[in-house]
């Protein structure tokens, strides 16, 4: 170790919601922390999250939430760190918050996510933790003690946590520090790809969709056996909103999804009652009031004849219901990094110890938050995540 080189118990790098929250809770156990950001912004995500009311947690929490190729590893630390356990840290600042839906708990008011980073970092004073912002991490090394080369000079600590995130949102300074660091100590990684990310589709499926372009409906969207049934949205590129988000974390390559446009059931009784009441209608009057008028529209003009009501049989307008429940599209791709609220893949659990998110083969080192391969679903889950591996490696460290 240099002999100028400052020393701390703990370095963690990383000044999002994971580093926030392990920082604080090893520092209110007394421990020398130090907090590195390399961007000017502490908790640029946090800030804009929730549309800037920040979805902090959810009420509903379960570990069949995330994603990981692991299942069962993030399950310690959220037992040990749930989502009443911030809910309480959230009182206790009195922030003032609410349920949107299904369980998601937001801040109020316009631009309120602020006061979660505002708790946090007085939560981090409480603790004394030395925060440095615009300082770059160039090389982490283990010798005796962990020994950083950073901007702004030499440091070393007896334990490193990275909480440096996944790749999702360059611009807001992500990067793909943590994988590198893994690398560098021969930890495997799960391979990052975009999650809770809009679909986009080949031009003959993105002209349609383009036309209907801001047209929001409820529909229920499955990827293989899982379904999410929530707000769907025509977008220019293709689909978007929380089911299509939701199912974007399931969804691989190649695979099609299937998307149900009437999830509140007994459509083909509408369309048959819509039969009888006006047989010398013509057939698309059977989809009006159903959907925005743009995609009823459109869904007649792909599933319906040019025809009177009464001049098709029932069992053609059951098989028309059939279709709209069970409406199959290949998506060619998805919007990529620049648009995915989250990176699923990641650090590989099987090489973390679930209880202090340190490498089992390398203790002292440890790894939190989305750079973790744990992915929630849309709505709290992810923070819940953060905050529970970040207090995990907290009190580990
Ligand atoms: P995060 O990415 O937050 O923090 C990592 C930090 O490390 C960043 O500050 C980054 O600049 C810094 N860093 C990167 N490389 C570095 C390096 N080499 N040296 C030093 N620092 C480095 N989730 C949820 O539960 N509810 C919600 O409402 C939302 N909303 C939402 C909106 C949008 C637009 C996005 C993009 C994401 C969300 N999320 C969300 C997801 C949530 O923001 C995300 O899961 C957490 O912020 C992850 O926290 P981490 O601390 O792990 O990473």
């Amino acid at each position: 170790m240099p002999a100028q080189a400052a020393h701390y118990d703990v370095i963690v790098i990383g000044a999002g919601a994971a580093g926030l929250m392990t920082a604080l809770t090893a520092g209110q156990r007394d421990k020398r922390v130090l907090l590195l950001e390399h961007t000017d912004t502490i908790g640029a995500k946090i800030l804009i999250s929730g549309g800037g009311r920040c979805n902090f947690t959810n009420l509903d929490i379960r570990p069949e939430r995330f994603l990981s190729a692991n299942p069962h590893f993030a399950r310690s630390a959220l037992a040990r760190y749930d989502q009443h356990a911030f809910i309480s840290l959230v009182r206790k600042h009195h922030i003032a918050f609410y349920e949107k839906t299904l369980g998601q708990l937001f801040c109020e008011g316009n631009g309120s996510a602020r006061r979660i980073v505002e708790m946090l970092l007085q939560e981090c004073q409480a603790g004394n933790v030395e925060i440095q912002r615009s300082v770059t991490v160039q090389d982490v090394s283990k010798r005796e003690h962990f020994v950083l080369q950073t901007t702004g000079g030499a440091l070393s600590a007896d334990a490193v946590v990275i909480a440096s995130g996944g790749l999702s949102i360059p611009k807001l300074g992500a990067t793909d520090f943590a994988y590198r660091i893994a690398k560098r100590f021969n930890v495997p990684i799960v391979a990052p790809r975009p999650a809770l990310v809009p679909l986009t589709f080949d031009p003959e499926d993105r002209a349609w969709m383009s036309a209907l372009a801001g047209v929001s409906v409820e529909a229920s969207v499955s990827a293989g056996a899982t379904a999410f049934r929530e707000g769907l949205l025509f977008t220019h590129r293709g689909l978007s909103g929380p089911s299509i988000l939701q199912v974007s974390s399931y969804w691989r390559q190649g695979e099609a999804i299937a998307v149900d446009f009437w999830p509140s059931g007994g459509l083909e009784a509408r369309l048959t009652d819509a039969k009888r009441a006006h047989p010398k209608a013509q057939a698309k009057a059977a989809f009006a009031g159903l959907w925005p008028e743009r995609l009823a529209t459109s869904l007649a003009q792909k599933l319906l004849p040019e025809a009177r009501l009464a001049d098709m049989k029932d069992k053609d307008l059951l098989a028309v219901g059939t279709a709209l429940r069970t409406f199959k599209l290949t998506p060619a791709g998805d919007e990529g990094y620049a648009k995915a609220e989250v990176t699923a893949g990641g650090v590989d659990t099987n090489a973390l110890d679930q209880k202090s998110m340190a490498v089992k083969a390398l203790p002292g080192l440890h790894f939190v938050g989305e750079a973790v391969d744990v992915t929630g679903w849309l709505g709290g889950y992810n923070f819940q995540w953060a905050w529970a591996s970040g207090r995990a490696a907290g009190l580990a460290v």
